[in-house]
């Protein structure tokens, strides 16, 4: 039995304590100098130790891929090959009719392939369904290459929007009929964490003729994923896509998992070396192997194999288990922040009735999400996100009764400006480190904020929408500067003669 397949219950406990960065410590605005908590891994998941020591382990044989011949080269091209495997068995995904290709530092670089070479099959069919949820990544390559977007709508209404309303997408596939070419969906938002049901959503499209593509940006890290939940064909994903930085691996590339047949014979984007049979100064032939024919040039084999070597550790663990480990922490914040006069929490709150993976999106009466966001920060060390996190439709929408009531007139030359403090959400999300301490800070932050908002009002500024401390300043060079780090990596090198580390 594979080692993976014995899902030790205290592998979970180990690899949570796995990540450089959750000692780091910073001073805040009232001198203390404290712990931080890292609550924004919807944007970026701190680093996997274990992941990331396989791929300082390989430097030891770096070379490039393109060469296969020497020991370093036949070591490289079993990694990189390796890598690739991982992501297949992470869905679950058969390696006869998916293939899995690296591109970019994220998934808005598979998402771009995949709007373009999904255009190219069937030109004739013009519309692609977008949900209301979809982060900008999920939604402008499909405009900009495939053709027409319609929305999905969402269950629910206002703040408390739901998951894609299959009725709705079915109104949808029924009224384009033999014009959907496909449909993008996030398997979960990166605004509410709210979960789509992907499968029943490629079941429907399918049944249009409709492929679908699915962005796991937000989910493959926090709950199991397989490209067929029963099995069964209809309901099957046809593509895949995440960012490796989001799944433990700093550094690391997007990927896509798709369909054999989507891919094949489809005039790849990005040509050069690596990719192809043979090249004449009159032509040239491109192999017909995949992912090759898809990865251009030197790839990013040490962001790949670290990310490879995340996927392996997360299946070791179970992600049954990684999730229900998520949703103890996400239930328990839920239910505290609910009971807090004057959070309001975004999307349908009732984890049952909606389910979520940990991401809480929230305001708080009266102040502004940039003020929030600064004095959580500075007087709590906790880090979090604030904005509209690249989701402006669904921002909006889920904003909607809030914006009104402001009742600005949209034709008045600053009513952008007026508004926009009060368009955003403050974010707090979950990773695999996320401990019991960093969901009570938080909850101490908000209410410390509630207790005296005229007191945190008075010692911020704005400055271009932003809110500075008036008196409290920690610059980024302060903290850290790499060429400070780097002159001491240099001194260490001097006063030993051997190289860091
Ligand atoms: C759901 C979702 N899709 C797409 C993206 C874009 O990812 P990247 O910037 O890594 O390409 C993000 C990033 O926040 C996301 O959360």
């Amino acid at each position: 039995m594979p080692p993976h397949a014995t899902h030790d219950p205290r592998r979970l406990d180990l690899l949570r304590r796995d990540f450089p960065g959750l000692d780091t410590r910073y001073r805040l605005a009232d001198g203390r100098v404290t712990r931080r908590h890292y609550l924004d891994s919807a944007a970026s998941t701190l680093a996997l130790g274990c992941a990331r020591a396989v791929a300082d382990k390989l430097l030891r044989h770096y070379a490039n891929t393109h060469s296969t011949l020497h020991f370093s080269a036949r070591i490289v091209n079993h990694a990189d090959a390796w890598a690739h495997e991982q992501v297949l068995k992470f869905v679950r995904a058969d390696p006869d009719r998916y293939t899995a290709f690296f591109a970019g530092s994220g998934c808005t670089a598979p998402l771009n392939r995949l709007a373009r070479v999904l255009a190219t099959r069937r030109p004739e069919r013009n519309v692609v369904l977008v949900s209301l949820m979809e982060h900008h990544a999920n939604d402008l390559p499909h405009r900009k290459h495939a053709g027409k977007v319609a929305p999905i709508p969402l269950a629910g209404e206002g703040p408390t929007l739901g998951a894609v309303d299959p009725a709705a997408l079915e109104r949808l596939l029924d009224q384009h009929r033999g014009q959907v070419n496909y449909v993008a969906v996030a398997a979960a938002s990166n605004v509410t964490g709210i979960v789509n049901p992907v499968h029943d959503i490629a079941a429907l499209a399918h049944a249009y003729d409709a492929w679908v593509i699915v962005d796991a940006s937000q989910q493959l890290a926090h709950a199991p994923l397989p490209i067929s939940d029963t099995g069964a064909a209809d309901r099957e994903l046809d593509a895949v896509v995440f960012s490796g930085h989001k799944l433990y691996a700093p550094g690391s590339p997007g990927g896509a998992i798709v369909r054999r047949t989507l891919l094949e014979g489809c005039e790849p984007d990005e040509v050069g070396g690596g990719m192809v049979e043979d090249v004449w100064l009159s032509d040239y032939r491109v192999t017909a192997r995949l992912p090759d024919r898809e990865e251009a040039g030197t790839p990013n084999l040490l962001g790949a194999v670290q990310l490879g070597a995340a996927l392996n550790a997360l299946r070791r663990v179970g992600m049954e288990r990684v999730h229900a480990a998520e949703q103890t922490l996400l239930r328990r914040l839920l239910a505290e922040l609910t009971t807090v006069p004057g959070a309001r929490i975004y999307g349908d709150p009732d984890p049952d009735h909606a389910p979520r993976l940990g991401v809480v999106s929230f305001n708080l009466a009266g102040l502004e999400h940039g003020l929030v966001a600064a004095v959580l920060n500075d007087y709590h060390n906790i880090a979090v996100r604030n904005g509209c996190f690249c989701a402006h439709p669904y921002v909006r929408a889920l904003l909607k009764p809030e914006l009104w009531a402001l009742d600005l007139d949209p034709d008045a030359g600053d009513a952008m400006a007026a508004l926009k403090p009060w368009q955003g959400m403050v974010r707090a999300s979950l990773g695999l480190y996320t401990m019991d301490e960093d969901i009570e800070a938080l909850l101490t932050g908000v209410r410390d904020l509630l207790a005296r908002p005229d007191h945190y009002r008075a010692l911020y500024t704005v400055v271009a929408g932003d809110f500075h401390h008036r008196t409290f300043h920690a610059p980024a060079e302060a903290l850290f500067d790499p060429e400070r780090a780097l002159d001491r990596a240099l001194a260490r090198l001097n006063a030993t003669g051997a190289a860091p580390g």
